[in-house]
């Protein structure tokens, strides 16, 4: 990644377990400690996980300010080489190195699940570090964030549709879900059961089982009324041609130009940072600061009226989305520390 130095610190170690490299991106703490999940996939070379550690931990440092959370941007990442299979003692030898690397930042750096991990490998990595998040119930944890990130996204969709076609209803909207795991899944039932008409794609056909679905390749241009990036980033730019695009994968936009693009093709494009901070926002305001239930998915739901804001705010000043939510997170920075740089 070429430009100029912008982390807090950044640190790569090879799993002496698992041989496997181990990153923990810290972007911010200016708003307190960084808070972000655990990416555990495929990559050509443990370059291009140390980049994708570096912009994922961006986007969680705009993604917690956004949703007001007093917590900065951080992302582990574990670059298992793409001819490594990934077999459970592999995962589970990986997983120690980096819990083990995560207790070296001595709760500066809080860790979830995210690609790749779940509450279970939760539970595992708490026996080398403390600050983890997001455990299953039985153990004293709020479980998987899917589904609050899932609600957050349906708040998100509602409010899109309110600024593109004047109501909030989903029902009898073409909605194109592309990625079916863990929150596309819960995003497509819960689409349909408010009347819906989904479309799902996803590389693992299996799990697009009892829906219309669409190949891969060129979904992201297939004619919808709302398209929904569910899976990896790097995906949304020109050609896209729904009139609404939120969801929840991180790092969605192929370049920060894309979000001009998208704009002046008539294209709303609701920031991932923004649409998928739910699990996030129930499971630390729940685990680490400990609201109820409720309280917590009701900040998931403001989710809705944050949408609405940088949206009529867009309209209003001829600005992209982009630059107005980058605008509400670097207000809050600044307020955090006034005259630093984010
Ligand atoms: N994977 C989540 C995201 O990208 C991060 C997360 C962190 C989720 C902590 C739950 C708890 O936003």
């Amino acid at each position: 990644m070429v430009g100029p130095w912008e982390h807090e610190e950044v640190v790569t170690r090879l799993g002496p377990r698992s041989g496997v490299p181990v990153i923990v991106a810290v972007h911010s703490r200016r708003l307190g400690p960084a808070a972000g999940g655990i990416r555990l996939t495929q990559y050509p070379t443990w370059q291009d996980g140390v980049a994708d550690a570096l912009r994922l931990a961006r986007g969680m440092t705009y993604k917690n300010a956004v949703a007001g959370l007093p917590f900065g941007g951080g992302k582990s990442v574990i670059a298992v080489p793409a001819t490594t299979p990934v077999t459970p003692s592999l995962r589970a030898d990986a997983l120690a190195d980096l819990g083990e690397l995560i207790a070296t930042f001595d709760g500066s750096y809080l860790a979830g699940p995210d690609i790749g991990t779940g509450p279970d490998d939760m539970v595992y990595l708490r026996s080398f570090a403390r600050h983890v998040f997001c455990l299953p119930e039985s153990h004293g944890g709020t479980g998987p964030s899917s589904l609050p990130t899932a609600r957050g996204v349906l708040a998100a969709i509602r409010a899109g549709l309110t600024a593109v076609f004047g109501s909030p209803s989903v029902s009898g909207r073409r909605v194109v879900v592309v990625g079916m795991g863990s929150v596309g899944s819960l995003l497509a039932s819960a689409l349909r059961s408010a009347g819906a008409s989904v479309v799902a794609a996803d590389l693992i056909e299996s799990r697009c089982a009892g829906y219309e679905t669409v190949p891969v390749a060129g979904v992201y241009e297939t004619e919808a009324d709302v398209l929904v990036p569910a899976a990896v980033g790097g995906v949304v730019g020109a050609g896209v041609r729904a009139p609404l695009v939120v969801g929840p994968a991180n790092n969605q936009l192929r370049s920060d130009d894309a979000a001009a693009a998208l704009r002046d093709a008539g294209v709303v494009w609701v920031p991932d940072f923004v649409a998928g901070a739910g699990g996030v926002i129930y499971t630390l305001t729940r685990e680490a600061e400990g609201l109820a239930p409720d309280a917590a998915m009701a900040r998931v739901e403001a989710i809705g009226d944050t949408v609405e804001t940088v949206l009529s705010k867009a309209a209003a000043n001829g600005t992209t989305t982009l630059e107005e939510a980058v605008a509400l997170a670097e207000g809050r920075l600044n307020d955090a520390t006034p005259g630093r740089r984010s």
